[in-house]
């Protein structure tokens, strides 16, 4: 930690997670939580949930969560230290300067180290591409008609011959061989040591949504193999979740984004004044993906390769999309093979209205299915058309069916009537209509898995800080001793803390802990539920939990003690008697009226 508990406190205090997280999430009030759709899994109906009094975020469908702090650095990505710069910014605090000594920098978070090494190389490209070892990549670069302000926009850089030009550089500033090792840009192997990843490439860094540097992709300047060379997956660099060009396509004044296969075709778009354009990297769309997209847009222009491999890339990406509320269309590119090379032949002009008359995924979806099928024989025409007819009837709203009914009939000529009772045959036959999960259902199956003493402890837990009045009849009876798994143990001894001196603060306790694993669980300990009506049955359900609590524990101590030891055995029977008959006056008590 950088930064004294205080000023991280400070700075939480000052940072209402509420009014935090609406700037990224629409939240609806419901009872005493905020609701929203989930930033981090696709979802069609909300079971993100804000407490403002906990001050967390709790997600009941992927079980995501955290205070603040968290909720930034999932967001956006971010190191511990880099989301408390950015709350601190956001609140008017100024930070102390920090002074790094030896053993600060060494103690370093892994991610924070492989960052700066990463910008260290970028910047070593950079000026390798503009020096005279560079030239061969600067004409290969220019030959592709990339101009300087585009380069330097994109920050390309060069990789000379020498392999192990960036290994003795970074030597030479005393960069570690372990964190070599992690960055991604050095290989081993018995013959060499360690040696560069990257040589005799141009080099495209790839940034983050945030301009920082995660990891390389590197051009061979002619017909060698492989083509392109991209870092390997590191602790941040994850390429279903990098979008290229994102840092600059995010800002973009344009209400949809352009998705293409590459380095190059982003580049291209770029330079022509469509700087909305991004690329998944040597991988196809993932739901991911689909998810981060929709964090910037709510329409996408495919703008694939005109090949095979580019169709079958768009049908996979089109369902993705829509799952995560994505409207697509598909841009036609014949008869170029990718965006670089139709902005070289046609020009902006002729892009752009490629962009205009793009065409919905639907009707792109069809016109590919129809090239299975022999449309001017009767039957596989029919067929055709009971293959469109099922398509249709899998759609979710009467009114979407009917316009792609209409749309079906327009562009094939064929009859209104007939294409409508195919579909209704289709929806009688219960041809799957897809309805989201409700998050209900979603949470029991998350929960089901771990055992009911567990849930006991969490639901006690969660409902201390949501009723901190309780405290004084809980904790005549249950300790912290008595919470069993270690987490939870810990968690319970702060909180007892926290209620005896009167303040209550969950998402202390948060950022107590380090690990973002250890952070989530801390989340869901805070926010767990049972789905009960009157707070009759809730008051049971802390009652039932209190009684569970105390035998489990009871029982766990017993297994710990030597079997020998049968004055133990005696003295923790006799204590276990006593505090089950005192249990017996247990009475709680939840406020009325307050849910
Ligand atoms: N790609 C890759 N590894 C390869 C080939 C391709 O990672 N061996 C990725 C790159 O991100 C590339 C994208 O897939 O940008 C599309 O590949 P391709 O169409 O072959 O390359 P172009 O973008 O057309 O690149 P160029 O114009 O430089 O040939
Ligand atoms: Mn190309």
């Amino acid at each position: 930690m950088f930064y004294s508990e205080d000023l991280i406190e400070e700075i939480r205090l000052q940072n209402d997670i509420v009014s935090v997280v609406s700037g990224y999430v629409r939240l609806q009030r419901r009872g005493n939580n905020y609701f929203g759709l989930c930033p981090f899994h696709n979802e069609k109906s909300p079971s993100f949930s804000v407490s403002p009094g906990k001050q967390m975020y709790y997600c009941f469908g992927c079980g995501a969560g955290g205070s603040v702090f968290n909720f930034i650095m999932q967001y956006e990505n971010y190191t511990f230290p880099e989301a408390v710069q950015f709350l601190a910014n956001r609140a008017g605090i100024s930070l102390p300067e920090q002074e790094f000594s030896e053993e600060a920098r060494r103690a370093r978070d892994l991610r924070s180290s492989v960052l700066e090494l990463n910008k260290t190389a970028a910047k070593f490209y950079y000026y390798q591409l503009r020096s005279p070892q560079g030239q061969r990549g600067m004409e290969y670069l220019k030959n592709r008609a990339l101009s300087d302000e585009t380069m330097q926009h994109f920050g390309l850089g060069f990789a000379g011959p020498d392999g192990k030009l960036l290994y003795r550089y970074l030597k030479k500033q005393g960069v570690s061989d372990q964190l070599l090792k992690e960055s991604g840009l050095m290989q081993v192997n018995e013959r060499q040591g360690m040696y560069d990843k990257f040589w005799n490439r141009v080099m495209f860094p790839i940034m983050d949504a945030n301009h920082r540097v995660i990891g390389f992709g590197g051009r061979v300047m002619g017909d060698g193999k492989p083509k392109y060379l991209n870092s390997p997956e590191t602790v941040i660099f994850d390429k279903s979740r990098n979008l290229y060009g994102l840092n600059f396509a995010r800002s973009s004044k344009e209400n949809y984004l352009l998705v293409c296969e590459g380095y190059m075709d982003v580049i291209a778009m770029h330079q022509a004044g469509f700087t909305n354009a991004v690329a998944s990297l040597g991988t196809a769309l993932t739901s991911q993906h689909a998810t981060i997209l929709k964090r910037y847009t709510d329409e996408v222009i495919l703008t694939y390769d005109s090949d095979e491999a580019g169709v079958r890339a768009a049908l996979r990406a089109i369902p993705m999309l829509k799952e995560a509320g994505v409207s697509t269309r598909v841009l036609h590119m014949n008869p170029c093979k990718d965006p670089d090379e139709f902005i070289k032949t046609y020009g902006t002009d002729a892009f752009r209205e490629r962009i205009d008359q793009a065409e919905n995924s639907f009707l792109f979806e069809l016109s590919v299915l129809e090239k299975s099928y022999d449309m001017k024989d009767p039957d596989s025409k029919t067929r055709f058309f009971q293959a469109v007819a099922a398509k249709i009837a899998g759609m979710e709203l009467e009114i979407e069916r009917e316009n792609y009914i209409e749309a079906v009939v327009a562009r094939y000529q064929t009859s209104y009537e007939g294409m409508r009772r195919m579909v209704l045959n289709y929806l009688m036959q219960g041809a799957p209509v897809r309805t989201a999960p409700r998050p209900s259902v979603e949470r029991e199956r998350r929960t089901e898995k771990d055992s009911g003493i567990l849930k006991s402890q969490r639901l006690l837990l969660t409902r201390l800080a949501e009723y901190p009045e309780l405290f004084a009849a809980v904790s005549a009876y249950v300790r912290p001793e008595d919470f069993t798994d270690g987490i939870y143990r810990e968690v319970a001894g702060m909180l007892f803390d926290q209620l005896a001196q009167n303040q209550l603060n969950p998402a202390r306790i948060v950022n107590h802990f380090t690990e973002p694993d250890q952070q989530r669980q801390v989340a869901q300990i805070f926010n767990t539920d049972l789905p009960t009506e009157t707070i009759e049955e809730q008051e049971k359900a802390i009652a039932d939990s209190i009684r569970l609590i105390i035998s489990n524990s009871t029982e766990q101590r017993k297994s710990l003690l030597e079997p020998t030891d049968l004055q133990g055995l005696q003295n923790l029977m006799m204590e276990s008697r006593k505090r089950m008959a005192d249990l017996k006056k247990l009475h709680i008590s939840l406020p009325r009226g307050k849910e």
